[in-house]
């Protein structure tokens, strides 16, 4: 498989801003618990209507359930909006709209996670209650850039407000665009912010498990193993005290560099994504159930497109095996690519990532499709509310009038043409 790579990272800022609370906005739903069953009704197809698309960028946030020993990610999500102006030819708006998230059935996060304890000792951050660390809480204003609206480091927790403890990991978070004058609702949606504890290192780190260490906690076993190995750790170049019990809470992307916390790390020690998936090759099968064993989950289920559900693909089909992940140059940054399969037809992508390539008319891949790993369809059903909301049923958009107001006669997304169908919303064939 061929990768290209790009070079920028992806920055955490640390500002902390207050919180935006947008009252009126979802504050009659956060009272509502029939949230379960959110209603997303078909938009009309009127001229100078709008409609805004929205997804989650990654298809997964996983983040530590416990934060006293060991971070390796901190509660961190991010929502993707496109604003369309219906019309012929529909337009991107990207001035005169405000665009707002919350999560009605998931309004806090204190409580939920112990993160705010510690994310002084972790970030060196003062965080306000319920802020995570770009500033963003658990609703609030979505940040304009060039074509999209974006709200980065939404500090969200598996847990809704109406079942503390069972986690769900397909959270929905309600999107709203406003008219910035009169403030007039223009379009809204729903879309599942993926999040999840599910790492099983305790399927080895138990007590009495690797290296037979009993500390009590799974967290305390992993760092008494690290030190242990690398109490005599060569690393010539820097004086970098690994004695991490003697550190705690200790943050794992402070010495191993993270391009997914922008963090440089320590000289001469591997970044984060090499270390991890070298030091476990042969620990694991080399198959989705093998990554199941830290990445969510045999519970989650992240992995729940439609290459996977009806095309029997796993992990390994796309990343590699642990030896192949274990030499991403650029991890985070350099993933697969659409188009190294879908070479022969017109799916090439404009980027080296997925998540910010665009297709027909500006359309971000991943506003029909949705993000990687729940490419439409997709098995969980919270999944699918936005496409029926949008035209009707489940699958990319597929329909030319959820943007369009009349059928375009010449050829549109991967040069596919406008066929109307009685009975039903035009669909579009190839
Ligand atoms: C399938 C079993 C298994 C799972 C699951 C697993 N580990 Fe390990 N881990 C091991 C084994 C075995 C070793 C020791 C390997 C060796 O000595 O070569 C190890 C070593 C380590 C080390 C020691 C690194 C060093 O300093 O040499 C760390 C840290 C670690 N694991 C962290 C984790 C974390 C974090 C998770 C969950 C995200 C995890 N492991 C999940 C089996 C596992
Ligand atoms: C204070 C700095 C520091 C912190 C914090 C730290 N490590 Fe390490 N880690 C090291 C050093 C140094 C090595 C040895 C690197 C080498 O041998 O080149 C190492 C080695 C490892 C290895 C073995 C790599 C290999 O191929 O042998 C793993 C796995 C690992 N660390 C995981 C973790 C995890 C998971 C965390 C968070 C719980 C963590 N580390 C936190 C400094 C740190
Ligand atoms: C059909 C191909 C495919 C399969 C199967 C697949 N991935 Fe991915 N994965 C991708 C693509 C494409 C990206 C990069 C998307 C982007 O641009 O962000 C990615 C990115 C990632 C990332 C980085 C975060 C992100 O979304 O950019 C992780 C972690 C990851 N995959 C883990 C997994 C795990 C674990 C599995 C199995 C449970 C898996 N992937 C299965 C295609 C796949
Ligand atoms: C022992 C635990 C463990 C196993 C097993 C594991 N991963 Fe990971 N993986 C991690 C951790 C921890 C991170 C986060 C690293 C970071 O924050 O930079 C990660 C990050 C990633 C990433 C994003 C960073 C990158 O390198 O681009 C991808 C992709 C990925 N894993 C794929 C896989 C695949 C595919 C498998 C199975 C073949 C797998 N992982 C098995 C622990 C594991
Ligand atoms: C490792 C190769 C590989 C990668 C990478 C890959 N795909 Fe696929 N994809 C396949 C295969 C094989 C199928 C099965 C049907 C086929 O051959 O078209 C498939 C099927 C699909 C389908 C279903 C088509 C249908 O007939 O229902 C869609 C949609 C799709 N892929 C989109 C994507 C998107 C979007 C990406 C990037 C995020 C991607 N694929 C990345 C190999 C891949
Ligand atoms: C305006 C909506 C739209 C946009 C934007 C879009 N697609 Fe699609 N795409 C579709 C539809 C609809 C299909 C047909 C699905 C089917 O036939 O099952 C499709 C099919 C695909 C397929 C499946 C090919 C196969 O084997 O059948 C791939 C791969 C794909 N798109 C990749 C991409 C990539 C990569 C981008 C961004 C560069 C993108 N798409 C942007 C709507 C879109
Ligand atoms: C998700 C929204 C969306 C969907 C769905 C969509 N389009 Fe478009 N389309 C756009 C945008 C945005 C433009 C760009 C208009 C511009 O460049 O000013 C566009 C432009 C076009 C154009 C060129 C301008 C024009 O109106 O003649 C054609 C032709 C077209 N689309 C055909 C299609 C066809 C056919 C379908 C269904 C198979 C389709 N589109 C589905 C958003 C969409």
């Amino acid at each position: 498989m061929t990768f290209s790579r790009i070079r920028s990272l992806i920055t955490v800022g640390f500002a902390v801003l207050a919180i935006t609370l947008l009252l009126g906005i979802g504050g009659a739903d956060a009272a509502d618990p029939a949230l379960d069953e959110p209603t997303n009704e078909p938009a009309a197809v009127d001229a100078d209507a709008y409609v805004v698309l929205a997804w989650n960028d990654l298809g997964m946030h996983c983040y530590n359930r416990d934060f006293q020993d060991l971070a390796v990610l901190p509660p961190y999500n991010n929502l993707w909006a496109q604003v369309i102006r219906k019309g012929d030819p529909p337009e991107i708006v990207t001035s005169g709209v405000k665009v707002t998230y919350s999560f009605p059935n998931n309004t806090y996060s204190v409580g939920k996670s112990n993160f705010w304890t510690y994310a002084k000792a972790l970030f060196n951050v003062d965080l306000a209650p319920n802020v995570g660390l770009t500033g963003k809480g658990l609703s609030g204003e979505m940040d304009q850039q060039t074509d999209h609206y974006i709200a980065e480091g939404i500090p969200l927790t598996e847990f809704s407000d109406s079942d503390l403890t069972k986690a769900d990991p397909y959270q929905l978070a309600t999107i709203i665009v406003n008219d910035s004058t009169t403030n007039a609702e223009l379009a809204r949606t729903i879309t599942v912010a993926p999040v999840s504890t599910e790492m099983h290192c305790d399927n080895c780190h138990d007590d009495g498990g690797v290296e037979n260490i009993s500390t009590g906690r799974v967290e305390t076993n992993i760092l008494t193993l690290h030190d242990d190995e690398e109490a005599v750790a060569a690393v010539s170049s820097s004086a970098v005290n690994t004695s991490l019990m003697q550190q705690r809470p200790v943050l794992c992307a402070k010495c191993h560099a993270s391009n997914a916390l922008g963090t440089t790390g320590e000289p001469g020690v591997p970044n984060l994504s090499k270390a991890i998936h070298e030091k476990h090759e042969g620990e694991v099968p080399d198959t989705t159930d093998g990554c199941y064993n830290c990445h969510p989950g045999p519970t989650t289920k992240c992995l729940r497109d439609v290459m996977s559900q009806e095309f029997g693909m796993g992990c390994v089909d796309c990343h590699g095996d642990m030896e192949q992940v274990a030499k991403n140059p650029d991890p985070w940054l350099n993933e697969p690519r659409c188009d190294t399969c879908h070479n022969e037809g017109p799916y090439d992508q404009n980027q080296a990532l997925y998540r910010n390539s665009t297709e027909h008319g500006g359309v971000y891949c991943a506003g029909c499709h949705d993000s990687p790993h729940a490419i439409a369809p997709s098995s969980q059903p919270n999944d699918a509310i936005k496409f029926i909301g949008w035209q009707g049923h489940d699958g990319p958009i597929d329909t030319c009038t959820v943007c369009h107001v009349t059928g375009p006669t010449a050829a549109g997304p991967h040069g596919q043409i406008f066929v109307p169908v009685e009975g039903f919303l035009p669909m579009m064939k190839r």
